[in-house]
């Protein structure tokens, strides 16, 4: 399907300035830096929606993003894209870890709204000790997860069988596949879009 319309609707650290609309949720998560603005904009195929930034640790708040998209049958499809500030930065203090843990698993527990997060890791390397963290606490919490592998692009197509069963052993994942992803080429946009559309629709 196609999406006909993105906007900027809101900025949160805490649950009462989430936006009131009850539209379904699909929030975005990973480390800093992993590509997670960058893949937003590609999605909705909106340059400079979600900012994007060369050093890790640029998102850090909730953002919400009202998506519109048209369905084949031209019904229409409202949702929220959530871009979620990255974890693993090694540069962020103590004080801020713990931060941004209390915000983010606010975000992922209250939340009936919420019907799928994409985790996003970094389709070059091996995921790290977070991610799997990651990976083993929202399946703990019954969270419907999508791996997606970003900048797909730095990957040559001869090497991307081997590194997405990799990233597969790595976060012993337990269902479904990994989608390989470059918020450059659009490479993985029709897929994470079908994903996200099955869910929707369910
Ligand atoms: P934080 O907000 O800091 O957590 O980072 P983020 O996960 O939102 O990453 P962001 O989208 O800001 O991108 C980080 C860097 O990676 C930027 O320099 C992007 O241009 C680059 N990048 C993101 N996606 C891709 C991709 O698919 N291919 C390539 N080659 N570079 C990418
Ligand atoms: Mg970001």
């Amino acid at each position: 399907f196609n999406v006909i319309k993105a906007r900027y609707v809101a900025s949160a650290v805490r649950a009462d300035q989430y936006p009131p609309e009850d539209l379904p949720e699909i929030a975005f998560i990973g480390r800093s830096n992993v590509g997670k603005s960058s893949l937003i904009n590609s999605l909705c195929r909106h340059h400079g929606l979600a900012r994007v930034s060369a050093s890790p640790g640029k998102t850090q708040t909730i953002n919400f993003y009202a998506v519109t998209a048209k369905l084949p049958d031209e019904r229409r499809l409202e949702w929220y894209l959530v871009d979620l500030p990255g974890y693993g930065y090694a540069r962020t203090g103590q004080a801020q870890r713990r931060q941004w843990t209390r915000f983010v698993e606010e975000y992922f527990l209250r939340s009936s709204r919420l019907k799928l997060v994409c985790q996003l890791v970094d389709l070059r390397h091996l995921p790290q000790a977070s991610d799997v963290a990651m990976y083993d606490w929202l399946k703990t919490h019954d969270l419907t997860v999508q791996v997606v592998a970003t900048k797909a692009d730095k990957i040559g197509r001869t090497h991307l069988a081997r590194h997405i069963a990799a990233i597969k052993n790595g976060l012993q994942l337990e269902t479904g596949g990994i989608i390989a992803y470059s918020a450059l080429s659009g490479q993985g946009r029709n897929d994470l879009l079908d994903a996200i559309g099955q869910i929707l629709l369910k």
